[in-house]
């Protein structure tokens, strides 16, 4: 956490409490960041974090990208109902990215390639599922993952469907994921450390009796499709403070009873929960901009 005294995160090199202090309503600097701030910042977390602060045109593009994951992302949850299989929601996501001129991003990405272009993830399975031939059931809740490659920029979310009648352990986890992400997303501005994050979300899912996924991360994403930084869902030590001209995901995976994921070994990719009971996982892509935040992946619940 920056002190009062410390240089501003903003890359004026004033003091804090002189310049972008949140809580004194007269600043002695003025509010919006100059250019050559701009730079020193971009520079700065470059060099210290690997983190790439965009510029306005690449957040145009990052903007694109996520309206029409998002996009993609709702079409296909709507077409989720009992009798019709993983693969069938993946085919039809494959066509509408290349009828919108996009790339699904999670084909071939990856080592062992990823098989499809969508993540399909049901019930147990906590992230990473490759969509096949298994019917969607009543009772089921399944986790759709969209990322696009549009123009060259990268959007990247995913949400929860529920087939039918569920039961109150997969309602708890997909509600409990849902609150985790946008009670977090709610604090999100500049100056607030990157720990604030998983702070958020870990005492909310542990308050519902629920356990938070630490083995994935949110992540950088836009110029690339995992990008620095990590962004941990759980209670972490990273200072890194919010700056505008981030862009990254948060996309908390929530149990309902241990945190910890087997990777199956034969297709190195699907993770279940350890003890084979629910886990659910909601995503947006968000920017942060000076005055607070932007949701750039608008699917709705
Ligand atoms: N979209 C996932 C994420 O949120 C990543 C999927 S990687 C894949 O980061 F290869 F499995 F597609
Ligand atoms: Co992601
Ligand atoms: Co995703």
């Amino acid at each position: 956490m920056i002190g009062r005294n410390d240089v501003c995160w903003c890359g004026s090199k004033e003091k804090w409490k002189k310049c972008h202090f949140p809580d004194e309503g007269s600043q002695a600097h003025s509010q919006a960041q100059s250019n050559q701030e701009r730079k020193n910042l971009k520079e700065e977390y470059f060099k210290k974090y690997k983190i790439l602060l965009k510029n306005e045109e690449q957040i145009n593009g990052i903007r694109e990208s996520c309206r029409l994951s998002a996009k993609i992302l709702d079409a296909t949850c709507k077409l989720a109902k009992a009798g019709l299989t993983t693969l069938e929601l993946n085919n039809f996501a494959h066509k509408m990215h290349l009828e919108a001129g996009a790339i699904p991003a999670p084909l071939h990405y990856g080592e062992p390639p990823f098989p499809k272009s969508i993540c399909t993830s049901l019930n147990e399975v906590i992230c990473h599922g490759i969509p096949d031939k298994t019917p969607l059931k009543d009772g089921d809740i399944v986790n759709i993952d969209v990322t696009c490659i549009y123009k060259g920029y990268y959007g990247d979310c995913s949400r929860m469907v529920a087939i039918g009648a569920i039961s109150p352990e997969k309602q708890l986890v997909t509600d409990v994921s849902y609150d985790c992400l946008m009670k977090s997303i709610e604090i999100l501005k500049p100056g607030i450390p990157l720990s604030k994050i998983g702070e958020v979300i870990e005492a909310h899912a542990t308050s519902k009796g629920c356990s938070v996924v630490n083995q994935f991360v949110g992540h950088g994403v836009g110029v690339d499709f995992h990008e620095n930084p990590q962004i941990p869902h759980n209670r972490n030590r990273i200072t890194t403070l919010l700056v505008p001209g981030m862009t990254f995901t948060i996309e908390p995976m929530i149990n309902a009873g241990v945190r910890e994921a087997v990777i199956d070994p034969l297709d190195e990719w699907t993770a279940r929960t350890r003890d084979g009971k629910a886990s659910a996982q909601w995503e947006h892509t968000i920017l942060i901009t000076e005055n607070g935040h932007e949701i750039l992946t608008n699917w709705t619940r």
